[in-house]
């Protein structure tokens, strides 16, 4: 049998050998983030696959992510360790739904999270991140917004700026909106200096009590140099591993879900794997393939979007 070291020796001189770069979301499992060339959250990983001069890109995150990057570079090669690594949220959000509000709304503006596939991408206007959503929101001239498909990230992009009017998609994170106020004021109780920080694709009422909301990277940040030496997180579990490497000196406490009786975990983000990794690089097979038309509309919001933020 072949250890994870040398897995991940192979996976290097393969990386070298082929010109290819790993792009890895931090959810990903500790030895995929080991081997990545970048590790960050969607909008910085966005922004590396649009800037790569690699010949292939392998991402490791779950498929829109993996599309976003083809998109951005249609005549690169986009690998996806495990092409049934999806976003549920992402499939909330239907091309059918998204053309029934415009009609309905035809003054509105179509604002989709980067976490939808790309046919609903390709229908919307503008893309936005969970780090860039307010930003991007408040530069539209348009005063009425279809947000999809989070309805949380969307209430929370509202709720700063109430000049505008939000539709907004009913769809929501399954592993962030297990996650309740009602265990996080529990843990504050136990642990009262800590500081929390949440991602805003948790419910409502976990958003309104945390000291700090932000994309994973930004938590990441806050967490790890803020002054609080204990700090409750409200996000994937997959970040313990860069939080304990940035900053070891403090205590990071992940919440337990009370529908899971677990933390917050994304298994669809865990279903790539250092084998599977190994794998398409070899293989150079589970290529991302779109429809050439189609990603020319994707591309037109997710410019937009990297041209503001
Ligand atoms: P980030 O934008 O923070 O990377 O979030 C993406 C995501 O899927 C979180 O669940
Ligand atoms: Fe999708 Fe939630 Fe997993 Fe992020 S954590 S990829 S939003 S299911």
């Amino acid at each position: 049998v072949i250890t994870e070291k040398q897995v991940a020796e192979k996976i290097n001189k393969l990386k070298k050998e082929k010109n290819a770069v790993i792009l890895a979301h931090y959810y990903q499992r500790p030895e995929i983030q080991d081997i990545a060339d970048y590790i960050g959250d969607s909008l910085e990983l966005s922004r590396k696959a649009q800037q790569t001069d690699a010949d292939i890109i392998v991402f490791c995150g779950v498929r829109f992510m993996a599309e976003t990057a083809k998109i951005l570079n249609p005549d690169k090669k986009v690998l996806h360790p495990n092409p049934e690594s999806g976003c549920p949220m992402a499939d909330m959000a239907t091309v059918e739904g998204v053309l029934r509000l415009k009609k309905e709304h035809p003054d509105a503006v179509v604002v989709s999270y980067i976490n939808t596939n790309a046919d609903v991408k390709a229908v919307s206007d503008i893309i936005v991140t969970s780090r860039n959503a307010v930003k991007v929101v408040k530069s539209l001239h348009a005063k009425k917004i279809i947000f999809v498909p989070d309805q949380f990230l969307g209430s929370f992009v509202a709720k700063q700026i109430p000049e505008k009017e939000f539709i907004l998609w009913k769809g929501f994170c399954p592993p962030h909106f297990n996650l309740s106020a009602k265990e996080l004021l529990a843990l504050k109780e136990k642990y009262p200096d800590a500081k929390i920080a949440v991602h805003p694709e948790c419910n409502t009422d976990t958003a309104e009590i945390a000291d700090f909301v932000g994309s994973t990277t930004q938590i990441i940040e806050y967490a790890t140099t803020c002054e609080a030496d204990t700090v409750i997180i409200g996000t994937e579990v997959g970040i313990e591993y860069a939080l304990k490497k940035k900053n070891p000196n403090k205590k990071y406490i992940f919440p337990q879900a009370a529908e899971y009786c677990g933390v917050v975990h994304c298994c669809d983000m865990k279903k790539n794997t250092l084998d599977k990794v190994l794998q398409v690089l070899e293989e150079e097979n589970n290529e991302i393939i779109l429809d050439k038309e189609l990603m020319e509309k994707a591309r037109i919001p997710l410019e937009k979007m990297l041209s503001i933020s």
